[in-house]
């Protein structure tokens, strides 16, 4: 796989925010390294920027945080990465990513992940490289739920093009929810600059959505009913997220967002790099999987 040509895209990942319908879990640590099973949380929205074949990623979350991601990742440099962090101060809203991120995003396309997605199915990576590919409006990712009142919510009209978008609508026309990943050209930066907060008073996601909407350059991508796109912002459905990646793992012996075999499948890495990375990680299964790709 090629990946050079897509280097010019740019990615963020959001791991701000107070997540208080986890506290008290979430008092004292981030709620994105919180673990999800067997790594941390941002391994997940990690790993699909980096399937995407971007390598240039900003982490933006709050000061008190910064330390410990820092410590958890560092540069990237280890994974053939380049990873920077900003600061949040406040969580002003999703949108208020392309504001922080501006210099960051410069003249960029740039991929938007909420730090508390965690996406998994089959012909993901393929999805994310189309989508990618496209190198002007927006592509964001739809998906059937139960509960489409706690999400962004798009509605399709005969020809399966969006219609409307509406975040936390109280009588939802659809039960699409639209997923924390976003595809955006470089027009999102002036975009996200030019909106108003919300009654809850934040810069919302979804008004970047709908301008991309009413220009008619939104591509509104389904998830099917194979795919699993998992929530984490409950005790409950965080303990269900733990568990469903337990199975998946488990049942295939693969895992799920390990970070260096990513790397070292995408070529951003090498095999003596990789030796050199199992090295500092302590005996235990996270250690043996390695050692089980470097001798594929
Ligand atoms: O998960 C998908 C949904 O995410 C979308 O369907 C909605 O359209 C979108 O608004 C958002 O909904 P939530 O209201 O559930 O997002 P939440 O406030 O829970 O924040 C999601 C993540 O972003 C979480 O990890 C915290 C982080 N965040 C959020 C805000 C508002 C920040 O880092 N800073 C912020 O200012």
């Amino acid at each position: 796989m090629n990946l050079n040509k897509f280097n010019n895209t740019k990615g963020i990942i959001l791991a701000a925010g107070r997540a208080s319908r986890l506290f008290p879990i979430t008092f004292a640590v981030n709620k994105q390294l919180l673990h999800i099973y067997d790594k941390p949380m941002i391994y997940y929205p990690l790993s699909v920027l980096m399937l995407a074949g971007i390598s240039d990623i900003l982490i933006i979350t709050r000061k008190e945080d910064l330390t410990s991601f820092k410590s958890l990742l560092g540069n990237g440099s280890h994974l053939g990465i380049r990873l920077s962090y900003k600061i949040q101060k406040e969580p002003k809203g999703i949108a208020d990513a392309f504001i922080i991120g501006e210099k960051f995003i410069s003249k960029s396309n740039c991929v938007l992940i909420l730090g508390d997605n965690i996406f998994y199915g089959q012909g993901f990576t393929e999805k994310l490289i189309r989508a990618n590919e496209n190198k002007h409006g927006a592509t964001i990712f739809s998906y059937q739920v139960n509960d489409p009142e706690r999400y962004g919510v798009v509605e399709l009209d005969k020809n399966n093009l969006a219609k409307r978008i509406v975040e936390k609508p109280k009588k939802p026309k659809s039960n699409l929810a639209v997923t924390g990943l976003y595809f955006y050209d470089n027009q999102v930066v002036k975009i996200a600059k030019s909106l108003k907060p919300s009654n809850r008073g934040e810069l919302e996601i979804t008004d970047v959505n709908k301008v991309y909407l009413k220009k008619k350059q939104l591509k509104v991508e389904a998830f099917g009913r194979g795919f699993a796109w998992l929530d984490t912002g409950t005790p409950d459905s965080l303990l269900n997220a733990n568990n469903f990646i337990a199975t998946i793992e488990k049942g295939q012996g693969l895992k799920v967002a390990c970070l260096e075999e990513i790397s070292f499948n995408n070529n951003w890495i090498s095999k003596e790099e990789l030796k050199n990375l199992k090295g500092l990680i302590s005996e235990g299964p996270y250690k043996s999987y390695l050692s089980k790709i470097l001798k594929k």
